[in-house]
């Protein structure tokens, strides 16, 4: 029997497969703070994935996610599946790939980084080190970040 976490969806997206722990991490980065909700949004921690491990599921219904924000949960949670639901059906399923290079989405975390300069600001540049979980090297200092959660722009 196919184990059901939490109701089924009738429309919106299927966050799927988020590295345990990180379910908030995700809801942030989406803009849900439970304050102006309009639909229903469902958070699973912690149940058990098919693959022996452990994993978080975020339910959003009548919701569709921007790609801006679908490249920042691969930064947090690099094994995700988003699955698009239409009529109660799965629609459409993808699992997005962490890209190579992140551009514009993280803040360096060294204060003295030319990306954090008040004046003439430059677009942060980082390379993708290891994808999981997600390190990344700033192209300007060359410091590296271990978790890019508090760092997200
Ligand atoms: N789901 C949902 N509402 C629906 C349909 C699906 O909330 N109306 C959820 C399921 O509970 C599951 C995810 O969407 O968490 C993907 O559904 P499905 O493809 O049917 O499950 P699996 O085959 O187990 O997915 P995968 O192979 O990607 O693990
Ligand atoms: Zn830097």
């Amino acid at each position: 029997m196919k184990e059901l976490h939490v109701t089924p969806i009738s429309n919106g997206t299927v966050i799927d497969h988020i590295t345990p722990g990180r379910a908030l991490d995700v809801l942030r980065i989406i803009g849900i703070t439970g304050k102006g909700l309009n639909s229903a949004v469902s958070v699973v921690m912690h149940v058990p994935s098919v693959d022996g491990g452990w994993k978080d599921i975020v339910k959003v219904q009548d919701r569709e996610l921007l790609p801006q924000e679908v490249r920042k949960i691969t930064l947090v949670a690099p094994r995700i599946t988003i699955n698009i639901i239409r009529n109660y059906e799965v629609a459409e399923k993808y699992r997005p790939a962490t890209p190579d290079e992140v551009v514009g989405l993280v803040r360096c975390a060294n204060p003295n980084c030319i990306t954090n300069k008040e004046r003439e600001p430059v677009t942060p540049r980082f390379a993708v080190v290891t994808r999981d979980p997600v390190r990344l090297r700033c192209r300007y200092c060359e410091r590296e970040l271990d978790d890019v959660s508090p760092h997200l722009m």
